[in-house]
């Protein structure tokens, strides 16, 4: 506290990302939904190239990289946005299209930075329950509300809703816009961007920082009709006009590009999660049915806070939330197989 802080500085209650330790050495590190391979070589080798172009500032509107990601989709290049991460992607939204007399709309389990970018951004929220399976019931929607936000698959539960879903939603809401996180989607899940074309109250936003292995590179971004990707860019440039530097876009092209990778890659974590899944099962664990690079899972005998500490003191990192209705779970990245064996073994001697 400081008599020179802002009123809103005075209220904010920040977001509290996993922990990175500094030391890295012997520690199975299943915390913080991160790849645990390293990206394409291509990516490696594209950010070296653009060293050369670091005296100069970057593209402002990221050209090369937007009509990469519009190839792939299948979108006009100015139908997607890209940002620092898509937590800047979600911040620009927040602000420039979920700030209304209404309260917006999402899960009362899931990304826990939407509330802080409403105490951010002045926004008022509902939280709307999952049900008694930690499901979205689309009928709870069916209540005021300005817009609905959606992480799918969601976040901490792993649990997605099928395309056909989200376009029953967008269809009962037409004056509603509907944001779908899709951080997690390479993991098995449909993506609702081919509804794009036909709803002009949709926004998709995705990473580069779980399937493309890329979370220290920072590159997010959105895809949706022209109209809701100009309130983007106008708020972007209002704030920063080069959120992406000449490294980050770079590399973020050559990821998008590298589609053999990218299919490998996601291929080798989806067989990885189906055998910890198993493993866990094995040991007395309920988990939930993940289609993302976690999954969410409690012990009847073992309260979550005490196997996350007894783990952490055996060097496997792990996220716990200490949240009602949570507290008991343990959210676990999907690591290398390796990994997940180191994981198992030391749960076995835990519970
Ligand atoms: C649901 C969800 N959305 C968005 C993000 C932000 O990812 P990034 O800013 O790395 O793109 C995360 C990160 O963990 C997430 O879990």
């Amino acid at each position: 506290m400081s008599r020179f802080w802002s009123p809103v500085v005075q209220s904010l209650s920040p977001y509290v990302p996993g922990e990175q330790p500094k030391q890295q050495d012997g520690i199975v590190k299943l915390n913080t939904n991160e790849n645990p391979y390293p990206p394409s070589s291509h990516v490696l080798a594209a950010i070296a190239a653009a060293v050369e172009r670091l005296r100069l500032y970057p593209d402002p509107r990221a050209t090369v990289l937007r009509e990469a990601i519009s190839a792939r989709f299948g979108v006009a290049p100015d139908e997607v946005f890209v940002g620092n991460g898509s937590d800047e992607v979600l911040a620009h939204t927040f602000q420039a299209l979920l700030k209304h007399d209404a309260p917006l709309l999402f899960p009362d389990i899931t990304y826990s930075f939407y509330p802080v970018y409403c105490g951010l951004y002045g926004i008022s929220y509902v939280e709307v329950p999952l049900d008694a399976a930690m499901r979205v019931q689309l009928a709870d929607y069916r209540r005021p509300g300005s817009a609905i936000l959606l992480s799918n698959p969601n976040a901490p539960t792993g649990i997605a809703l099928p395309r056909q879903a989200i376009e029953t939603l967008l269809n009962e809401h037409p004056d509603r816009l509907v944001v779908i996180d899709e951080a997690y989607v390479d993991f098995g899940a449909e993506s609702a961007v081919p509804l794009v074309a036909r709803h002009d109250n949709l926004l998709v936003v995705q990473t580069l920082s779980k399937s493309r292995a890329l979370a220290g590179l920072r590159v997010g971004f959105a895809i949706g009709q022209r109209p809701l990707i100009e309130a983007l860019e106008r708020v972007k440039d209002s704030f920063n006009s080069y959120p992406l530097d000449c490294l980050a876009q770079s590399g973020a092209v050559a990821a998008i590009e590298d589609d053999v990778w990218f299919q490998d890659t996601r291929r080798r974590i989806i067989a990885s999660r189906d055998s910890l899944t198993s493993a866990l099962s094995a040991l007395g664990f309920d988990v939930l049915p993940s289609q993302a690079n976690f999954v969410f899972a409690r012990h009847p005998g073992r309260s979550g806070a005490e196997l996350a500490a007894g783990l952490r003191a055996r060097g496997v990192l792990v996220r716990h939330f200490q949240k009602p209705g949570i507290q008991e779970f343990l959210r676990i990245t999907v690591g290398t197989d390796e990994q997940c064996g180191r994981l198992i073994a030391t749960l076995r001697e835990l519970v």
